[in-house]
This record gives structure tokens, sequence and C-alpha cells, in this order.
């Protein structure tokens, strides 16, 4: 029994979905820390393809207990939607549980994240509109609205006009729109609430129960390491802690019980939104990586910019994650390239960093020193034996173990879930 934390090395998008449903055959609790329905995750089982936004990914397995933590922000409209999704397709939802105590995101969210990107043109971030940022902005500074205020009506409303006395003065004098009426939007939520609220409850004891059980728990990250508002490439990040450290705030689960922390990383690197990304492939390269890795957005639909691995990304990610073991997704997509590049490091004015620089000015100047590798012709896509890999891909993988001081213990060679090396 061990109680295993999975983030995102990079940017985002590098298959988490994939490898909890993988992971989570043998855990008892999948759990969802951080961010909300700004992530998109990509479950694919046998001819059936499931993106889950905000619920687990161990939703699919209906004997586990899934639960949405503190830490993330929840729109309850997402969630009904994604909820109504998974039972038509006859997926239980009897086992899933949303902490009482996180953050809703409400509609003038949505509005305040779409103005505020207009607001700043070609400087935006390139948010995914779902109005987590301003969700998270107002948990911090003590206005938010929380599952739990939703659940007696009264109270719901005192909380809603307490907080639109503040958020209709930015929409009206700062932005210059229309203000927003507690009543409307009373009505609207009041029916997401009837239908989230049996699955409400303090999921801290829940989660404590489990450990006592000696259940296993698995922890489901969302965006990733380079999205992280501390680690990241700040100010192009998310407004969250996707990082390893998210999970005890974001679940109320303390640190001593954690015994894996678990990388997944793309066998190259994607990026969607704006931002320093310094070996994005603006050329045939990249768009042969986005068409054969179909890297187009799962939430908004964005194509995602591609670029070559990074070690000093990487060793980034195992230092501020704690990473235990890599898990090293779409190796499959690399297949028919005649030469790899790997990135060891920087140039910047005149000097070689071996480190990924924290402040963005500095990444933006940055030009990736690369190390050439040899690529391989044979399609991997399916296989499941290490030995059976081409000895270039094998010496690939080698390569990032030895660059981070890790193991890849995990190898996607597939979108489907059997199509995956454990060793
Ligand atoms: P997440 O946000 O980290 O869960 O990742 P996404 O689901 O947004 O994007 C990952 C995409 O890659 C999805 O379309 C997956 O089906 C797909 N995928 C995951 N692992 C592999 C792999 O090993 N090979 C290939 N070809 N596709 C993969
Ligand atoms: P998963 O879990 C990739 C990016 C957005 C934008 C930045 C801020 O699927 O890996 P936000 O809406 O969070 O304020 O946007 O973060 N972003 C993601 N990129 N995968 C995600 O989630 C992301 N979640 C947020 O594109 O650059
Ligand atoms: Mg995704």
């Amino acid at each position: 029994m061990a109680n295993k934390i999975l983030v995102g090395a990079q940017w985002g998008d590098e298959g988490k979905g994939k490898v909890t449903d993988l992971l989570a055959r043998t855990a008892d609790v999948i759990v969802r820390f951080g961010g909300g329905n700004n992530a998109g995750h990509t479950v694919i089982v046998g001819d059936q393809k499931f993106e889950l936004h905000l619920i687990p990914s161990g939703i699919l397995y209906e004997e586990k207990i899934n639960i949405i933590g503190n830490g993330v922000v929840l729109d309850p409209a997402a969630l009904v939607k994604e909820m109504q999704m998974l039972e038509e397709r006859g997926i239980s939802l009897d086992n899933f549980f949303i902490s009482e105590i996180a953050h809703v995101i409400m509609p003038y969210h949505r509005l305040l994240d779409k103005l505020e990107e207009e607001r700043k043109g070609a400087g935006k971030i390139g948010t995914t509109g779902k109005g987590i940022g301003p969700a998270y902005t107002d948990k911090v500074a003590r206005r938010g609205i929380r599952l739990v205020d939703t659940l007696d009506k009264d109270r719901f409303y005192r909380r809603l006009t307490e907080a639109l006395d503040y958020q209709n003065l930015l929409l009206e004098k700062i932005y210059g729109v229309e203000a927003l009426k507690a009543e409307e939007i009373m009505e609207e939520y009041q029916e997401y609430i009837d239908i989230i609220r049996k699955h409400v409850t303090d999921t801290t004891l829940l989660l404590d129960q489990a450990r006592k059980e000696g259940k296993e728990i698995f922890f489901e990250g969302a965006q990733g390491t380079l999205l992280d508002v501390d680690y990241g490439t700040y100010p192009y990040v998310t407004s969250s802690n996707p990082t390893a450290g998210g999970v005890c705030t974001g679940t109320g689960f303390g640190p001593v019980g954690i015994d894996a922390v678990i990388g997944v990383t793309k066998a190259y690197i994607t990026r969607v939104g704006e931002g320093p990304f310094p070996t994005e492939l603006k050329n045939k390269i990249g768009d042969e990586l986005r068409e054969k890795g179909h890297e187009y957005g799962v939430t908004t639909g964005r194509p995602r910019r591609c670029g070559w691995f990074d070690i000093p990304i990487i060793k980034h990610a195992i230092r501020v994650n704690g990473l235990t073991e890599l898990a090293l997704t779409k190796l499959d997509v690399l297949s028919g390239m005649e030469e790899l590049k790997v990135c060891v490091g920087y140039k910047y004015k005149g000097e070689i960093f071996q480190e990924f620089p924290l402040e963005q000015e500095t990444l933006s100047g940055c030009e990736p020193v690369y190390e050439s590798m040899a690529g391989w012709t044979e399609d991997i896509i399916g296989l499941a034996n290490y030995e059976d890999l081409p000895e270039a891909a094998r010496a690939y993988i080698e390569y990032i173990e030895k660059a981070g001081g890790v193991p890849v213990k995990i190898i996607g060679t597939g979108p489907e879930r059997e199509q995956v090396i454990i060793r």
C-alpha cells in the first residue's frame, strides 16, 4: 500500500489522465487537489474516450472513492455537465465526493477572466477563460464563496449579495460593463447545487478514515509544474499550486503519509497559452509533432505549441516536486524522426545555464543548447515490453533518466489504456 501523488512535469497535458487511469487500478481513493475545469484529462478505454475536467480520472472504476479536494475551484455548471455526461455513459457517481470548503466559480469570475485578458491585449496570459484566476484571487482576498455557503439558500443569498457589492463595482466602474443580479445567479446556481448537494461533505474525514484503514490514496494533479504560480513561468501560469506541495493544502492530507511522487512528462514538450518556451519549434518539425501527437487542447481546442525535450525543465520539476519517478508519455509520437534533439542547457548573453531560470525575461532571452540523438524508424505503438523498443528509443529514455537522476518507470506507447510499458 502506497499513497502516491501524480503531477505534470511540464506545461500541462502530459498525459496525466491516462497515467492516473493506469495507476488508479490498485488505488482505493483518487483525489483531485487543485485547479478547476481549466484541466482536460483524456482517458481512452476500448473504443470509448472520456474527457474529464473536474472529476478525478479514477471515476471510471466505480468501486473506488473519487474526491474533489478543497484546493479545487469548482464551477457548478461545468461539474453538473460532467456528472450528466458520465451518468449517460453508465458511470456511477455513488462514490463521488466534493469538499464542502472548495471555492465556487461564479459567473463574474468567468466574465472578469475574459475582460482582463481583453484589457491586457497582446500581453494576455492566454487563459482558458474559465474564471480560474479570478476565483483563486477572491479566495486569497477572503471574499470567495465556498460550496458550503451555497447549501443554505439564505446564507447563499447573503454571501452573494456581499460579493456582488464588490464585484459589480469592478464590472461597472473599471470595465464599464453591466452589473450582475443576485437573483438571476441564485436561480441558475440553485439548480446545480440541488444536483451536487448529496456529494458535498467534509472530505478530510474521508481521507483520514482511508489512511487509518490502510487504503491506497492516489492524488491526481492537474496542470503542470511550469504552470505553478510559484515554480512556473510567472506570470504566464495558472493561479494555483499544481506541484506536489499543493496536495497537503488542497486536501488536508499530511505530507508524512505520502510515499511516492510521480512526474508525468511527454517525450517532447507542449504548451498552450502565451509565455516563454525555449525549445519551441515554429517549423515543420513542430507541425509534425502537433499532427502526429494530436496536440490540440481538450478544454479550449487551441493548437498546442510543440518543442524538443528540455533537461533543465525536468530537473526543475524533479527538484520542486521531489519526484521519485517519471512517466514518459507519447514516445510513439517520436517514431520516424531521423534526428532527435534534447536541450541540455541555455545560452544567455554569452553565459551557459544548466538550470531553468525562474525570471521570465531571462528565460525569454535563453537560446537552447542541444545535444543530438539518433531517432528510430520502427513503429512502437502499443509495445508493452521495454526490451522490444528500438535501441535508439531505449538510449533516449536512459539519457533522460541519467540526466534527471530518477527512474522512468512508465512509458507511453499510444493513447489507449493498454499501450504502455511498465518497468
Ligand atoms: P492531461 O491533461 O495531462 O491528462 O493530458 P491530455 O489528456 O490533455 O493530453 C494528452 C493527450 O495525449 C491525450 O489525447 C491522450 O489520449 C494522449 N496520450 C497520452 N499518453 C499517450 C501516449 O503514450 N501516446 C500517444 N500517442 N498519446 C498519448
Ligand atoms: P491539464 O490538467 C495545459 C494554462 C492555460 C494558460 C494558463 C493560465 O489538462 O494539464 P488559467 O485558465 O488556468 O488561468 O490559464 O494555464 N493551463 C493549462 N495548459 N493544460 C492544463 O491543464 C492547463 N490548465 C491551465 O492555457 O496558459
Ligand atoms: Mg489536458
